[in-house]
């Protein structure tokens, strides 16, 4: 794993869309694997700044999104959908018949979550996979204990991350017990990985991915398992970590040969 330590959030978030600018600018057929969240909202305003601003451009990208709540629709103002609507995709240039996403609202989401595999498969797999981390250690929604042998699927919310995610509903209540979710070994599968993540609330769990036992009862752990991670931190998310001084020095200021 790359461990980037950036000074505080808006830097490791114009590293990661560093990232995906050279991506699809070096592959503008790129297909991307994107994720929601609130880590992810400031990534998505600095890639669609550089669009307007820069002429970056996705056009011939294609994406698709980690996960979906089950039981909202598309035009639910709590579905990824909508938030991928409204944080990204009305801001850029990309084609609307090549941004997937689960459907959440399909009768049947197991075969849903089958179709999808499918769907990446037939995209020719993900160049470059965009992740958040929960404070649980999931990915998508990979809670604790999900299996690394996972492919995309309904997973069960737990109680810990229906809270975390209580916010953008009206109550506990109302907040999804389900999800259709990308699974670690779908994302495992990516070419290439980057995780962003800010905040010392994350600490824990980032200190866990990286330098933890590989588990399932942290499944961001599996991500050691994958030839091309990229962990981008700001200071307070690094704040646990016990190597600090080894990741700073392979890559001082978070600056990495591979991109600068
Ligand atoms: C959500 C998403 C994850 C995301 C995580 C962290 O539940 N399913 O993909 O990484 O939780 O979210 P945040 O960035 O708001 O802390």
């Amino acid at each position: 794993m790359k461990v980037l330590i950036l000074p505080d959030e808006q830097a490791a978030m114009q590293r990661a869309a560093d990232i995906v600018a050279r991506t699809v600018t070096a592959t503008p057929d790129a297909v991307l694997g994107l994720a929601t969240g609130g880590t992810m909202l400031p990534l998505y305003e600095a890639l669609a700044q550089r669009h307007r601003e820069d002429g970056l451009s996705f056009t011939k990208t294609t994406s698709f999104n980690l996960d979906e709540y089950i039981g909202l629709a598309p035009d639910h103002p709590c579905s990824y959908h909508s938030y991928m609507q409204e944080a990204f995709f009305r801001h850029v240039d990309i084609d609307p018949a090549r941004a997937h996403l689960p459907k959440g609202d399909a009768p049947d989401p197991q075969a849903a979550s089958l179709e999808y595999e499918a769907l990446i498969a037939a995209a020719g797999g993900i160049d470059l996979q965009l992740l958040g981390i929960g404070q649980n250690g999931h990915i998508g929604f990979n809670e604790p204990t999900a299996s690394l042998g996972s492919r995309t699927r309904v997973k069960t919310l737990t109680t810990s991350t229906r809270r975390a995610n209580q916010r953008y509903f009206a109550s506990f209540e109302d907040t999804p017990r389900y999800a259709i979710t990308m699974g670690v070994a779908t994302i495992l599968a990516s070419r290439a990985c980057v995780l962003l993540a800010t905040g010392d609330a994350k600490a824990d769990a980032v200190m866990r991915m990286v330098e933890g036992p590989l588990s399932a009862a942290c499944p961001a752990s599996a991500l050691q398992l994958h030839a091309s991670a990229t962990v981008i931190l700001d200071k307070a998310a690094a704040g646990a970590l016990t190597f600090t001084d080894y990741y700073e020095n392979v890559h001082p200021g978070g600056r990495d040969s591979a991109f600068d």
